[in-house]
């Protein structure tokens, strides 16, 4: 069975990027879809301190969650990332997780070695919220960063929801309760081109 993993990348839990995810989420599990949530707060993560040792075999040399969370992101068929914008970015929290890819930086650029046996790409999605309201201009900051991220896990960019207009924590299901719907279909759609 295929499966998506999804990123709550809000240190906020139950808050708008998280609620948006879930029911992209339950999207991709009425198309038939296999889910696994990782929640970033959740987890011990250490920066990245650019110590070179993943120079040498493409592996990480520092010992926490993300050992568990390189398999995870290898193995799946689709990646989902939803983050809050935070100073026209990701949550730091979030921008903690990404920095740890260094180690696929170095696998593919430096070792020459494809993240999936066979060179096989892996599909993603972006969620994003934020408070102001505005067109995807304001989502620029953030959309770059996980491109980069998708590039260097060999993910395909495959569509974003940007929600904007959307500060209080419940502010999503209290006031836009349709894009809750929104996100629903872009996860059955999100399945369909993986299948
Ligand atoms: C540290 C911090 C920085 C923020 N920076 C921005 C920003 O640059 N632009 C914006 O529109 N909203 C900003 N916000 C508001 C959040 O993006 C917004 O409330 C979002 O919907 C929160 O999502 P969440 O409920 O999933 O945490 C910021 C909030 C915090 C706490």
């Amino acid at each position: 069975m295929k499966k998506v993993i999804g990123i709550a990348g809000s240190p906020r839990r139950n808050g708008n990027s998280e609620r948006a995810l879930d029911s992209m989420l339950k999207g991709v599990e009425m198309a038939g879809g296999c889910i696994e949530k990782i929640v970033i707060r959740d987890i011990n993560v250490s920066p990245c301190n650019s110590c070179g040792g993943c120079h040498v075999n493409g592996i990480c040399v520092i010992d926490d969650d993300m050992q568990k969370m390189y398999p995870k992101l290898i193995e799946a068929d689709g990646i989902i990332v939803a983050s809050p914008l935070y100073f026209m970015g990701v949550s730091a929290q979030l921008k903690t997780f990404i920095d740890r890819f260094q180690s696929f930086w170095s696998r593919k650029y430096l070792l020459n070695q494809p993240i999936r046996e066979g060179g096989i790409m892996s599909r993603g999605y972006f969620i994003a919220t934020a408070a102001r309201s505005g067109s995807e201009e304001l989502f620029i900051g953030a959309i770059k960063t996980i491109k980069a991220f998708f590039h260097v896990s060999d993910t395909k960019y495959t569509g974003d929801l940007l929600f904007s207009g959307l500060e209080e924590k419940d502010a999503l299901i209290n006031t836009k309760p349709e894009l809750l719907q929104q996100a629903f279909t872009a996860g059955k759609q999100f399945f369909s081109v993986i299948k």
